[in-house]
């Protein structure tokens, strides 16, 4: 929590958030995922792990499983919260590249905590594209927002960038134990 607290007072728009996701949002964030369909599985700005734990237990057995992390701090939590979970201190702009050095064609399911609410119109169109790029026909994209967000807008520019990218997006229950309460868009790719 004081860890999330300072990285949001140091670089507030890459942190996007006061405090972790609970374990209620991560639940909302796996739940729906067809976990039998997929066999490369990406998360995205995994923080200090908050959806992590909820991941690794929706994974069948044998699928490969990789975390983007921006901050290094986080990524160093990560690596010794789940020493067995290939986690990678870059940018999530650079997954091309990180899917080519390690042989991986398509990505089955992203699981993302990336702060879209506080990127510009500039990033939030190129991270979607490097998404999209990568994400298999039928691939599942989940990813949160905060309730208050919504109205803000950047939260509205990116809820119509979901509506043009997927070829479904659903909006989850709000998961009000959750600071902020916040719910997930849950998108399929065509
Ligand atoms: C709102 S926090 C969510 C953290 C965690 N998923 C959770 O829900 O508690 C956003 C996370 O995205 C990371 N992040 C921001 N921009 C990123 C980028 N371009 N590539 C990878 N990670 C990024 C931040 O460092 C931060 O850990």
């Amino acid at each position: 929590m004081t860890r999330f607290l300072s990285a949001f007072l140091r670089h507030p728009i890459a942190t996007g958030a006061i405090a972790p996701s609970s374990a209620h949002l991560a639940r909302e964030m796996v739940c729906w995922v067809d976990w039998n369909s997929v066999n490369v599985c990406a998360e995205f700005g995994p923080g200090t792990g908050a959806f992590t734990p909820a991941i690794l237990a929706s994974l069948r057995p044998g699928a490969r499983f990789l975390a983007v992390e921006l901050n290094a701090q986080f990524a160093a939590t990560m690596a010794s919260r789940f020493p067995h979970v290939e986690t990678l201190c870059r940018s999530v702009a650079e997954i091309d590249a990180i899917c080519d050095e390690r042989g991986i064609q398509q990505i089955d399911c992203i699981i993302c905590g990336l702060p879209w609410a506080a990127f510009s119109a500039e990033l939030q169109h190129d991270l979607m594209r490097a998404v999209l790029a990568r994400l298999s026909a039928g691939g599942h994209f989940a990813t949160f927002a905060y309730l208050q967000g919504t109205l803000l807008p950047a939260g509205v520019r990116f809820a119509r960038l979901l509506r043009d990218s997927f070829g479904s997006v659903e909006r989850s229950r709000t998961i009000w134990r959750n600071l902020p309460p916040a719910f997930v868009y849950r998108c399929r790719k065509l």
